[in-house]
């Protein structure tokens, strides 16, 4: 049974790689108005997709945002384990679009790769999943009963899922939910991801005078709002790079001894290897705490982005009116967003001079989550990954944000595995995000690998 799902699975590689291509020229970029069109073809696109693999009850179910799509199989009986497997049809924006090398929803495979937004963060991880899916089925192997969760907010905090699970708490029943929206930490290097940070992220803007000024007639006598945003920014964090929000750290869990053994074993380490991933000419964070640590273990505040005044060709000497940044704060248990957008409120509340005015708006949130690993689906995915890399998983707590693993642990009592077949080079939110075409083989496998051990 499982060599013939494998064989069915390599058998149909070429298929598979075409099929993904199309999903990716989908833009599905959940966070831009322009894109709504593109978000419901994404829902349809992959709708028939479980439909074509023999999935039953599928339907594009209405949110208060983007639809979910959702679709099962329950053939294999009460008895056998029901793996819910979740995953997102929605991608971040291409921009700074001028760096990429080709289309981003143009697949282009280079080399080994594969070049296109949402090719590693997770239409193909999507793909893998239904594909092992497939393969299985097809064969006749197939002894798991299976639920689909895709939904398409995942980019922007999942928003509207939590409302939507719990009111299908009945349809969303399971042993556990596979989530291959995390990732591997190298292509020889599986992982199973017992820990992801949650998330507060808000807009920043503050207001100087009415109108732009020009700033010879007004300079040293109107504060100027980029520079007060720019010192209320450099008031967030002190010399040794802890943030100094009121409070910050008063929930934060210790890192057991434990935990800082595992954290110590991992390739996100390597202080080389993460110059060369990112390109940075050296690294920074709290120096009392290992880089694996300080992403997957201690949780930070990050300016996402920032907006005042003339940025266009050439010069002009302008007082900005106003000024705006994007800030986010990764968390950890057992933080929460919403005490932690208070402590960002109450900071400004006590730094911010008279001379401007401001104005704190939230965005969204995640919760920080820790997973369970003694439950069936990490055993099956754990034996499953040491058959088709030939080792181990590491089990590694990771500094990423995945809404739905929260709200499902809270509101139906589902644990998640969470894995991947996304590389930590492989540019996820970045210009020329690709995908490893080897690895995303062996995901496929080791999915069917992970049913054959559930249903033995
Ligand atoms: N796949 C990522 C989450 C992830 C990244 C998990 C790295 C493990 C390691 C996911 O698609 C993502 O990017 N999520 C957003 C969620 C946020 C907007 C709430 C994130 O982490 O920024
Ligand atoms: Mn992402």
């Amino acid at each position: 049974m499982l060599n013939n799902a494998l064989e069915y699975a390599r058998q149909n590689q070429a298929g598979f790689l075409e099929q993904l291509k199309e999903i990716l020229a989908i833009p599905t970029i959940s966070t831009l108005d322009e894109n709504n069109q593109d978000m419901q073809r994404g829902a349809e696109w992959t709708a028939n997709k479980l439909k074509s693999i023999g999935m039953n009850h599928v339907q594009i179910m209405p949110t208060g945002g983007h639809p979910v799509v959702y679709g099962d199989w329950l053939n294999a009986g009460k008895d056998a384990p029901t793996m819910m497997i979740y995953g997102h049809y929605d991608v971040q924006p291409v921009d700074p679009i001028e760096l990429w090398k080709s289309d981003p929803f143009q697949a282009e495979v280079r080399g080994d790769n594969l070049y296109a937004r949402g090719s590693s963060d997770m239409k193909a991880q999507v793909l893998a999943s239904i594909y092992a899916v497939e393969s299985v089925l097809k064969t006749g192997g197939l002894k798991v009963n299976i639920k689909w969760l895709i939904e398409g907010e995942e980019e922007i905090g999942s928003e509207h899922l939590g409302e939507f699970i719990k009111k299908h708490k009945g349809m969303l029943k399971a042993d556990f939910c596979l989530n291959p929206d995390a990732g591997m930490l190298g292509p020889n290097e599986p992982a199973i991801v017992t820990g992801l940070r949650g998330l507060m992220y808000a807009e920043l803007r503050v207001y100087g005078p009415s109108k732009d000024l020009h700033s010879g007639g007004f300079g040293g006598t109107i504060h100027n709002p980029a520079q007060a945003l720019a010192e209320l920014i450099a008031g967030m964090h002190d010399k040794k790079g802890k943030v100094t929000l009121p409070g910050f750290y008063d929930k934060v869990r210790k890192i057991s001894a434990k935990e800082r053994a595992e954290f110590k074993r991992l390739p996100g380490n390597n202080r080389k290897e993460l110059l060369k991933i990112t390109g940075a000419p050296e690294l920074w964070g709290e120096p009392q705490f290992m880089p694996a640590e300080r992403v997957g273990g201690r949780p930070t505040l990050e300016i996402n982005g920032l907006l005042s005044g003339f940025t266009g060709q050439g010069s002009k000497t302008v007082l900005p009116a106003w000024s705006m940044a994007k800030i986010s704060c990764r968390l950890v248990p057992d933080q929460t967003p919403e005490e932690t957008f208070k402590q960002l409120k109450a900071y400004l509340k006590k730094s911010a001079p008279k001379t401007v005015k401001w104005e704190l708006i939230g965005l969204h949130n995640a919760g920080a989550a820790l997973t369970e690993v003694d439950n069936i689906g990490v055993q099956a995915l754990a034996k499953a990954q040491e058959k088709v890399w030939g080792r181990k998983p590491y089990f590694a707590r990771e500094g990423g944000s995945i809404g739905v693993v929260v709200q499902l642990q809270e509101y139906v009592g589902v644990d998640s595995v969470l894995c991947g077949f996304g590389l930590p080079d492989d540019g996820a939110h970045s210009p020329n995000e690709k995908l490893h075409l080897p690895t995303w083989r062996k995901g496929i496998e080791s999915i069917i690998h992970m049913i054959h051990n559930l249903s033995a």
